[in-house]
């Protein structure tokens, strides 16, 4: 199998990816410190992807945006409920039921090279299947208290390597792990 899995997400100092509403108020406000131009290499690992998938959760907290920001990006949503997908986005957005397993099974067969995984509880369920390759965490200066959480309970620990580690200048901690498999 050729597929590889990757998160690229952004946390509060404690752990946090959203207010416990689904709000990024904080993440809006951190992003006021960082510079015009610069995007902390989201530009470049989104061009890097044929494949994004989301939870619902946070595939309608992108559609509340107003704009959807994916452009012409295929994107699968997953959801054991029935999803409204507008028109506008109908030919490359789809919705799945499908496992984590079934899901890498049938992207990998289909020629697909690199999936890019989003939302807390989705990452987990990538996670606990052992699906993940790769993950870019953000960390942004901010102590939030409480909300929902990057990582939850596992039923085995989950290792990790670290392969970089970036400190800019306004306050970010970008690091890179590869996943022990
Ligand atoms: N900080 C960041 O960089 C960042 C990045 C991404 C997202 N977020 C935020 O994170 C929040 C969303 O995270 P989240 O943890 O709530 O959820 P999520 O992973 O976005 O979505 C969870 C949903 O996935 C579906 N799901 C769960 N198990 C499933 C299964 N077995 N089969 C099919 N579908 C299944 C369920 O939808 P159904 O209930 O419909 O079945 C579940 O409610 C949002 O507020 C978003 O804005 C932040």
């Amino acid at each position: 199998m050729s597929l590889k899995v990757s998160v690229f997400i952004a946390t509060s100092l404690d752990g946090f990816i959203a207010r416990e509403d689904g709000s990024l108020d904080w993440l809006d406000e951190a992003n006021k410190l960082v510079p015009q131009g610069e995007d902390a290499g989201y530009q470049a690992f989104f061009d890097s992807i044929d494949v994004l998938v989301m939870g619902r959760n946070s595939y309608e907290k992108v559609l509340s945006f107003g704009q959807w920001p994916y452009a012409d990006k295929r994107v699968i949503v997953l959801s054991r409920k029935v999803l409204k997908i507008p028109d506008n986005i109908s030919e490359t957005v789809s919705h799945s039921s499908e496992s984590p397993s079934e899901l890498y099974s049938r992207l990998d067969s289909e020629g697909g090279k690199h999936l890019y995984i989003d939302g807390g509880n989705t990452i987990q369920r990538f996670l606990s299947d052992c699906l993940v390759d790769q993950m870019i965490i953000t960390t942004v200066p901010f102590v939030i208290g409480s909300g929902i959480p990057l990582f939850r309970k596992t039923e085995k620990d989950v290792r990790l390597q670290l392969v970089s580690s970036k400190a800019y200048e306004f306050g970010f901690v970008q690091s890179c792990y590869v996943v022990v498999k």
